[in-house]
């Protein structure tokens, strides 16, 4: 097969006049022009329909498109925001074993295009994020996890890589034949084994593991609504399905300044002091509320394109009861539960009350151990301002604003509001 010069410096220089921006933080890596064509390298993204910034895959048009077997395979994608119980919701799945999980590999994109701004609200920055999001998940949802190497820093060297983050978080990722550390057996194995004990990741091994499992699930902190995803769960070659993950604001903002100590300083500060800084990043809270208010009202608006594929999940409904609302979602994907995903939640879970203090997924040590512990973490000055802030959001997910401390320290009192969300079908 061979590529026409013509259509490829054409779309090439198209491509180059669009992305010119994207491109320039790029420049140490070569603009590749159809590299030997094949299904892996120029399958999925054939067409000038091509988002991405990085390499002219435009020119391959001779493999047009993967023939995806809809039938045969989901592609779930868990929509959420940072410390918002996303990495429990990703382990809910990826403990299936019919199921190869990706956590979030949109941050090789964010950390290769974007670098210095981490939640940058500039929309051409932001354009450009959208679109090689875009690509990139569809390119990993057909397991050509190749694509996902323009991004990993430093560039993998005959398609292996030991800078794939959150490696160790892939069940298929940490065992064979992808890794032969821990022999035949499937058991769990703690993400920090995996880093240090397997060999560096060979993704052509990972991409044969991904085409065997039937379904795929990726993890996405990095799309702020979901109707920048509307191209995707349209796209016929995808059989997506979203679970957008939501969390009461108060809860993440508490979370983060737990976790993200350097960004959320000026939050500890004021919660120290009893003073809010003049120099807070306010948008910090606020990009959280219109993002979700978006993504919710869109998703509960119920627009045709997300009709069979869109379930909204509150954080805290899981976290009451895990193992009926993983029933319920996996009933939405339409897939079976299988035994390793309920013992899971047995070992992860204290009964089926409360997520365990005690367990080794960071996020459900922290985040999940009560999800309403953050009412004794923040002062009620800034639950007040959040709250104003965020006003809409709360009203519509269910979440209760308090009057006064009392309120918010009295924790018989439940800020969450029984309201049941039904997946769109
Ligand atoms: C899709 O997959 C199913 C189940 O593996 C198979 O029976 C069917 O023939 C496939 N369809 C196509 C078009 O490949
Ligand atoms: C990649 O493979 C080639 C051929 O097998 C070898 O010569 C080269 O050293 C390898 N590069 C690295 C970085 O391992
Ligand atoms: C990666 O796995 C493939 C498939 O088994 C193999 O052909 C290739 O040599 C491996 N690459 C490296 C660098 O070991
Ligand atoms: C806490 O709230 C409960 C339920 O509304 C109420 O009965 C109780 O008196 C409150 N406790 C305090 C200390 O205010």
């Amino acid at each position: 097969m061979q590529c026409s010069w013509k259509a490829v410096i054409l779309l090439a220089l198209a491509s180059i006049a669009i992305q010119y921006t994207a491109i320039r933080t790029l420049t140490s890596k070569p603009f590749q022009l159809c590299p030997v064509p094949s299904p892996q390298n120029c399958g999925l993204l054939g067409g000038p329909g091509t988002e991405s910034p990085i390499e002219g895959r435009a020119g391959c048009d001779d493999y047009p498109y993967f023939s995806f077997n809809a039938s045969r395979k989901t592609h779930i994608m868990v929509l959420a925001t940072t410390r918002s119980g996303s990495s429990f919701v990703g382990q809910l799945l990826n403990q299936h074993a019919d199921v190869f999980y990706l956590f979030e590999p949109l941050y090789h994109v964010q950390t290769t295009l974007i670098p210095r701004l981490s939640h940058s609200r500039n929309a051409a920055d932001r354009r450009v994020m959208l679109g090689a999001s875009r690509d990139l998940l569809r390119s990993l949802y057909g397991c050509d996890l190749y694509f996902l190497e323009s991004y990993i820093k430093p560039a993998p060297a005959n398609h292996t890589t030991d800078k794939l983050f959150r490696r160790g978080a892939s069940r298929a990722l940490c065992s064979q034949p992808v890794c032969d550390a821990f022999g035949p057996t499937n058991a769990n194995v703690e993400e920090g084994d995996c880093v240090k004990k397997c060999a560096a990741l060979n993704m052509t091994l990972a991409a044969d593991a991904c085409r065997e499992k039937r379904h795929v699930a990726i993890k996405v902190v990095r799309v702020p609504e979901i109707g920048d995803l509307r191209a995707l769960v349209e796209d016929p070659r995808l059989n997506i399905k979203v679970i957008q993950l939501v969390r009461d604001p108060r809860g993440i903002l508490s979370s983060r300044i737990e976790t993200f100590r350097d960004t959320y300083r000026l939050w500890r500060i004021w919660r120290a002091t009893g003073r809010r800084p003049y120099n807070l990043d306010l948008s910090q809270l606020t990009v959280v509320c219109e993002d979700f208010l978006g993504s919710v009202s869109t998703g509960l608006s119920h627009p045709h394109w997300l009709k069979g594929k869109y379930m909204l999940v509150r954080y805290e409904d899981l976290s009451r009861n895990p193992l009926l609302k993983t029933m319920e979602i996996y009933d939405f994907l339409g897939l079976s539960m299988d035994k390793s995903v309920e013992e899971w939640i047995q070992t992860n879970t204290r009964g089926s009350t409360e997520l365990s203090a005690k367990h080794k997924y960071g996020t459900v040590r922290d985040s999940a151990a009560n999800a309403e512990s953050w009412r004794l973490k923040l002062s009620y000055d800034m639950v007040e301002y959040t709250q104003a802030t965020c006003q809409k959001v709360l009203h519509q997910l269910g979440y209760k604003a308090v009057k006064s401390a009392e309120e918010l320290k009295n924790l018989s009192l439940s800020l969450v509001q029984d309201k049941t969300f039904v997946p769109f079908l």
